[in-house]
């Protein structure tokens, strides 16, 4: 049976894109398969990733493209080459744009290293979100994963899961104790997208 095409879209190291490319693999994704990866940056840690586990790799730069939604109607049409169905944002930096998500509407995912919705949205990546969590003194913390729309760290909610906020915790720490559940959540958030997404192939497929 032909199987789902999933597309990742990374800005940095890219574990998360790889947790996806290696559930897949495994069999944890059932009928999904990660087809394409695209980073907005040449230097991306995902890049290597990607070419040691022999995922294909795109860098599409927002400089070289006359505008926003000319940059992501490029991607897109590279996804649509390779007939993704479903976008993984993966420690993805950039705001998707609105043609973007109408691509794939309702088949745009993301991850998010807090509960949202507490620490979202503009300028909450990375350290930020967890130096504000470690600032504010909550006493635990985690990670979403949700459906995109046009607002940051916005869209309904799949999955989360939690983790303590321990004494002395730094930045560091606490990202690294929230990575390990992401790499774990994110693939059990893709497996029911790709089984609704095969069904409808098929029931689409069937005469
Ligand atoms: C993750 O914490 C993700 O939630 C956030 O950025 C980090 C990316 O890590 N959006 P990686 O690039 O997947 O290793």
């Amino acid at each position: 049976m032909p199987k789902i095409g999933i597309g990742v879209l990374v800005s940095g190291g890219g574990s998360n894109f790889q947790a996806l490319a290696e559930a897949a693999r495994k069999g944890e994704i059932p009928g999904g398969e990660v087809r394409l990866v695209v980073s907005n940056r040449p230097g991306a840690g995902a890049l290597v990733r990607a070419k040691a586990l022999e995922v294909e790799a795109l860098v599409f730069e927002p400089k070289d493209f006359a505008s926003r939604a000319a940059y992501y109607e490029r991607i897109g049409d590279e996804f649509k080459k390779r007939s993704v169905r479903l976008v993984c944002l993966a420690g993805f930096l950039m705001k998707v744009e609105p043609n973007f998500i109408r691509m794939f509407p309702g088949r745009i995912l993301n991850i998010h290293p807090a509960l949202l919705p507490r620490y979202g949205g503009k300028g909450m990546y990375g350290r930020f979100v967890h130096e504000a969590v470690i600032k504010s003194g909550d006493a635990e913390s985690g990670c979403t994963v949700h459906v995109v729309d046009e607002e940051f760290d916005h869209g309904p909610i799949l999955r989360q899961a939690r983790v303590p906020v321990l004494p002395g915790d730094t930045p560091e720490s606490l990202a690294a104790r929230v990575l390990v559940e992401e790499h774990r959540i994110y693939p059990t958030a893709v497996k029911p997208m790709i089984e609704k997404l095969l069904a409808t192939t098929n029931e689409e497929t069937v005469p």
